[in-house]
Parts: C-alpha cells; sequence; structure tokens
C-alpha cells in the first residue's frame, strides 16, 4: 500500500464512521447533533476521498446512500420464512374474539400478554443483515417471493447499512414498513409541481413506486424511512422471547423502531390504546389504517402457527375511513376529456387522513341529488387510503337559511357550448366536438401523456394547460413538433428541464399498439380493452376498419364499446390525427395475434370480487382477457373460478352455493405465472 492510501485510508475510515453516526442521530433518533451544512462538508469530502481513490471504496461505505447507476432489473428473491399478511376486525367484539381464541388454542390458564402498535401505511419489506452488514433487501411480492431492491434500500438513511454493535446475530432478517412522511410528501410534491414532474398519488403509492425505480438515484432522492415491526428467519444465536424484547433490541442495533410500540394485558387495555392511537392519528405524521395486536410471547406465536397465509398471533384492528365535518362554499362543473361534466365541491379546507383537503368529487347530477347538497351546507367529507375524498352525508340540521340550490349549468364553463343530459346516462356531457372545447382538449392531452399511455415524463398538468391556453399545442400531434427553444420560453421552464421534456417526447414514441390505442383517448376504451383490441386484431388499420360486428368478436367488447369505436374511427379529425401522430415518428412492433392454442383459458368464465391487494383490477382483468377468459361481473352455474380478495361479500357465497371454484388473489398470481410459462 502507498503512503498515501494508508493517509486516505485513515481518514476515509474516521469519515465513514463520523457520517453513519451523524445520519443515525438524524434519521433514526431525530436528534441531530450537527448542522445540516456540517452534515454536507463532512459527506462531500467522503465523497472526494472515495472518488480519488476508487480503490479504497468499500460497499458499505455510507456514501452509496445516493444511490449508483441504473440496474436492469430486479432480481427474485424467495423469503426464507414466508411474508404473511394479516387478518382484519374492526370491532371490540371481534378483537375480543380473537383474544379469547388464542388463549384456548394456547391451551393456558397463564395470562397472554399482547402488543400494539400503529398500523404503518406503506410497503412491507424484508432486510437480511450478515455480520451486521444490510446484504438483501426485498419486497413481500407475493409472501413467498418478492422483489431484490438492495440497491435502493441502501439509500434509506434511516436503515443501517452497518449495524451498531458486536453482538449481533450472524445471520437475521429484519421485516417492517418503508413510508413517506406525511410532511415530506407535501413537500416532495410541491416541489415536484414546480418542476413539471410527476407527483405521488399519496405516500402509500409514492414510497412502493420509489423503491421500484430502476435508478436508485431516483429512490436516493425521495424522502422514504423505515419502522421495523418483527423479526424473521434468524440464526440460532439469537434466541429472544418476546416480540417486546426483539424491538428493543432492534433499536438498540440502530434500527428504527415505533416509539408508540407498547405491551398489554387486556381487552380493555387494547381498546383504550386504539382509542388513543385513533385520536392522535391526525399528529402522528404519517399514514396509518390501524393498530396490530400481536402475542407478545415468541414460543406463543410458533404454537398459534398461521392459517393461509395469516398469523393467527396477531391481528390488525383497522379504523374506518376518516371522516371530518366541513362546509361547502361553492359546487363548481369541471369538464372531462370526453366532454363529461363532473360536479366538484369546493370546501372549506380540512385537514384529513393526513392531508388537506379543499376539493370533493361529487360524480354527477344524481349524486348531488341522492345527498340533496346546497351550496353553504354543512357535510361529512371522508377520505381513505388514495381515494378521492368524498362527501358522504349532508348534515341537514345544520343548513344555512341562504343555501343555494345546485343547478347544471347550460353552458359547458369552458368552451360556452350547450350542455346536453340525456336520459340514457347520469353523466351530462358538453355537446362541443373535442377540437372547440379547450377543457376537452387539455384533459385529452393529458390522458394522452399521462403514464399507462404514452408515458411522456415531464409534462405535467400545469405545463399542458398552459401549453392550450397559449395556442402552443391544439393536439397530441403538437406536442412532437414541440422544440426545446419554444419548451423554454414557458413559465417556469428553463433550458435544461426543455430538453429532457423533447428527450422524454422522442422516447415517448416508440410505444406499443395497446398504449396509443388507450392513449386516443375513445370513450369506454381503458387499458384492458385497448389490449384485447391488440391482441385480437393485431394491427391499428385492422381496428380502424372493422364493422361494429367483427369488434364485438373481441372479448370485452359489448355493443356500446363496438359503437364507441366505429364512431371514433369514422370521424376524419381522429384519422388524421392518427396518421399525424404516425409521420412524426410514432411507432409500436407488430402485434401477434393470439391463436386460439396460446388461450388457455379461452372459453372460461372468471369473477373477480373483493379487494385486490397486490395487482390492480384493471391488470388482473387484462391478463385474464388475454390468456383468452371472459371476466364477468356476477356469479353463475357457468363461471369457472372466482378469485376473492379480502371483503368479498355475496358474491362468494354464491359461489360456495353453487360449488363454484374459490381461490384467493396469491393462488391467483401463481396460477397466472404457470399459466404464462407453459
Ligand atoms: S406485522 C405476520 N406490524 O400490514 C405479521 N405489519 O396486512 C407481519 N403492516 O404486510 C406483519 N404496519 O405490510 C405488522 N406494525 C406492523 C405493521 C404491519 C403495517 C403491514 C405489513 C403487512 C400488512 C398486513
Amino acid at each position: 500500500m502507498e503512503s498515501s492510501d494508508e493517509g486516505a485510508l485513515g481518514r476515509l475510515k474516521v469519515l465513514r464512521e463520523q457520517v453513519s453516526h451523524h445520519i443515525h442521530c438524524y434519521h433514526v433518533l431525530d436528534q441531530p447533533e450537527i448542522s445540516d451544512a456540517q452534515f454536507d462538508v463532512l459527506f462531500d469530502e467522503l465523497v472526494q476521498l472515495e472518488t480519488d481513490f476508487p480503490h479504497l471504496q468499500t460497499p458499505d461505505s455510507p456514501s452509496l446512500r445516493v444511490g449508483g447507476g441504473p440496474s436492469m432489473a430486479f432480481k427474485q428473491v424467495t423469503h426464507a420464512v414466508p411474508m404473511l399478511s394479516l387478518d382484519k376486525c374492526t370491532t371490540e367484539i371481534e378483537l375480543r374474539d380473537w383474544m379469547s381464541r388464542s388463549q384456548q388454542r394456547l391451551d393456558t390458564s397463564e395470562p397472554i400478554q399482547w402488543t400494539c402498535e400503529p398500523k404503518i401505511d406503506g410497503v412491507a419489506v424484508s432486510l437480511v443483515y450478515e455480520h451486521g452488514r444490510l446484504v438483501l433487501a426485498s419486497t413481500r411480492g407475493d409472501g413467498h417471493s418478492g422483489e431484490d431492491i438492495t440497491s435502493n434500500v441502501r439509500t434509506i438513511r434511516s436503515i443501517p447499512i452497518r449495524l451498531q454493535a458486536r453482538d449481533v446475530p450472524q445471520r437475521f432478517e429484519v421485516r417492517g414498513e418503508i413510508y413517506i412522511p406525511l410532511n415530506d410528501f407535501v413537500r416532495y410534491n410541491a416541489e415536484a409541481e414546480r418542476n413539471g414532474v410527476k407527483p405521488m398519488i399519496n405516500p402509500r403509492n409514492g414510497a412502493a413506486g420509489s423503491l421500484r425505480q430502476l435508478d436508485a438515484r431516483i429512490t436516493a432522492a425521495r424522502p422514504l424511512t423505515m419502522f421495523c415491526y418483527s423479526l424473521g428467519a434468524v440464526d440460532d444465536d439469537w434466541q429472544p422471547e418476546t416480540h417486546m424484547e426483539v424491538i428493543a433490541q432492534f433499536a438498540t442495533w440502530g434500527l428504527r423502531v415505533n416509539p408508540l410500540m407498547q405491551s398489554i394485558d387486556d381487552l380493555a387495555a387494547g381498546m383504550a390504546y386504539v382509542e388513543k392511537i385513533s385520536n392522535f392519528r391526525s399528529q402522528l405524521g404519517y399514514d396509518i389504517d390501524g393498530v396490530v395486536f400481536k402475542v407478545n410471547r415468541l414460543s406463543q406465536q410458533r404454537r398459534l402457527g398461521a392459517v393461509t397465509r395469516k398469523p393467527r398471533w396477531a391481528i390488525a384492528y383497522k379504523y374506518p375511513a376518516e371522516e371530518v365535518v366541513t362546509q361547502v362554499e361553492n359546487v363548481e362543473f369541471q369538464v372531462g376529456r370526453t366532454g363529461s361534466i363532473t360536479p366538484v365541491a369546493r370546501l372549506q379546507p380540512v385537514f384529513v387522513g393526513g392531508v388537506t383537503v379543499s376539493n370533493a368529487t361529487l360524480h354527477n347530477m344524481d349524486e348531488i341529488t341522492r345527498l340533496d347538497l346546497k351550496v353553504g351546507d354543512w357535510v361529512m367529507v371522508r377520505r381513505a387510503g388514495d381515494v378521492i375524498p368524498q362527501v358522504a352525508a349532508v348534515i341537514a340540521s345544520r343548513r344555512p337559511a341562504d343555501a343555494i340550490e345546485i343547478m347544471l349549468p347550460t353552458q359547458c364553463p369552458s368552451c360556452g357550448s350547450p350542455i346536453i343530459h340525456s336520459s340514457e346516462e347520469s353523466v351530462a356531457r358538453c355537446s362541443a366536438a373535442k377540437q372547440a372545447c379547450p377543457a376537452q382538449r387539455k384533459e385529452a392531452l393529458k390522458h394522452f401523456a399521462s403514464r399507462l399511455a404514452m408515458d411522456i415524463d415531464g409534462l405535467g398538468e400545469k405545463l399542458l394547460e398552459q401549453m392550450v391556453d397559449i395556442g402552443l399545442v391544439r393536439d397530441a400531434a403538437d406536442l412532437y413538433r414541440l422544440s426545446a427553444q419554444e419548451i423554454a420560453g414557458l413559465e417556469r421552464m428553463g433550458q435544461k428541464s426543455a430538453e429532457n421534456l423533447v428527450n422524454a417526447l422522442q422516447r415517448s414514441k416508440a410505444t406499443t399498439l395497446p398504449r396509443f390505442i388507450y392513449a386516443l383517448g375513445i370513450r369506454e376504451v381503458g387499458e384492458a380493452t385497448a389490449a384485447a383490441l391488440a391482441g385480437h386484431f393485431g394491427q391499428l388499420d385492422q381496428i380502424m376498419h372493422a364493422s361494429a360486428d367483427s369488434l364485438q368478436e373481441v372479448d370485452d367488447v359489448g355493443p356500446v364499446v363496438a359503437s364507441r369505436l366505429v364512431e371514433f374511427f369514422a370521424n376524419t379529425a381522429h384519422c388524421a390525427l392518427i396518421e399525424g401522430l404516425i409521420g412524426l415518428g410514432v411507432c409500436w412492433p407488430d402485434v401477434e395475434v393470439s391463436s386460439p392454442a396460446e388461450l388457455p383459458l379461452l372459453g372460461q368464465v372468471w369473477v373477480l370480487t373483493g379487494t385486490l391487494e397486490k395487482m390492480p383490477r384493471q391488470q388482473a382483468k387484462a391478463r385474464l382477457i388475454a390468456l383468452g377468459a371472459k371476466v364477468s361481473g356476477s356469479v353463475s352455474a357457468k363461471t369457472h373460478q372466482v378469485v376473492a380478495g379480502p371483503g368479498a361479500g355475496s358474491k362468494l357465497e354464491k359461489a360456495q352455493e353453487l360449488g363454484v371454484s374459490v381461490i384467493n388473489e396469491t393462488e391467483f398470481i401463481e396460477q397466472l405465472r404457470t399459466l404464462a410459462d407453459d
């Protein structure tokens, strides 16, 4: 070793220790000992030294917490101990029953101790430490295997890459939840909007998306953190007796644990905890959806075991969706992509479910009638998870004398064309053609650029609106004609972001046929239908010239959708736009038309019911259709298979009555995988 190396090595050691220490103080203990600027000086020196002496770089250096270059894809990881989900309850009686069942099963008269802790609404992950070093981080996946997200997780500063103790087991696994604190979420989205970057839908979605980035540098820029809440696989050299002991030990090793975790001895204390956390919910600073109760003693947990992927030793007490009372200040009418007119309540801002809400959708005029809502009314607003805030009910007794009746406007608020409310549908519509109504144009362009359509990065809503307002863009083809110079001249855009957008537009041109069809924004043609059309016809031309009858040969296409398609392609303006887009370089690979041999589920009728937790319902539906199945909304003797998630009700009962085969979501995903492998 050269002498300069030795000097550098010594300094590197000191710097790594100091940086790790301050990261821990700041991100785990919430007690920084130095200022951010002082930290940056240390951190920058570390990065500089490692750049100058690349051979002295180590995989566990805290400098790696800014993320390395892009990786290709995520490897699959099999969990040594399956990652289970939780049974749910929502009432004191159900909790009491669960407690007494545990007592009976354990067949012991000695009192059982339970633990309780908030149920974090984030993403479940597993961390494996070997000799105190983080060697593997993975997602829960289907519970048996997940994805290797180690390089992304290394960028999260509250997760130690090296534990601060010598007494750690040789190898052990930590389970917990990665999430985004609410104030960081709000801050991130405000900045995203300023920079024309896609905002996060909600903190949980944002956390999941951040962990699935192929480029860890993107993850590094996201405000992720973690609470560790249980032990997975562990070597024999550590045999803790209780859950509380595990958590206390985690904390001493530098793993972040929830300070609100506690043990209780009976139902009354459990309910008091549920109540306490519920009252405290809006001040926690992170989204939760309930309280998790666990049997404290690990030997008892083992004896209780699990049924169908759910442990008997734990249960989630779920809170109802949060509700608050506020006043409706006004009702405005928004114009959608297809001209639909949606009433939106402007509310006196209130804090609910961790965010400030000032708008709630009212869906349509029928909903206003059903609620008997007037402007000025006091209403109950509900927000659950990622659901858009809803007006749950009007508080009739508090109606002010001057409350104003809500009337559907006669003219489109955007273009002034007459609004039509036909008796056939609940939605009212602007009668103008898309091109003649700025609001419709904007919405159509937003849809075109959206993630599941052409996926144009950096083309935010505000930016698009600006482009339409100043007449720079009229239709989708105009987007591909924009120069960096024109974009740079827009508000809040610089040369660099303009160039990025031009590149993103360029990249988006190479698409797929299903995406392109979906991007066209044909009424009633969602992702699943677009995929089914592409799979059936193979070529866009064929779809454009298909008759309503031949369109109906496609699964998922009924008479209404078929007539929408025929109508859409009969419009010469639409055909000219498609031609224009192709002329500008939008292209896709040929789609192989699925032959019956590749449709293992051909002729089968499937029903999806209850909540699907791992795969969006639309995606599940699209996969089934692509395999040849029909997806129906109701169970009958003709149904081949029912997929039932939590909360499944009458359809599940009906299936059981008729003896129709029922599987859960995990089994469903396994089947899809097997079918795809065949
Ligand atoms: S314990 C087998 N504790 O809830 C029990 N889970 O619905 C392992 N979750 O997949 C989970 N906060 O993602 C536990 N304090 C907490 C939790 C928690 C959130 C999530 C976890 C799990 C899901 C089950």
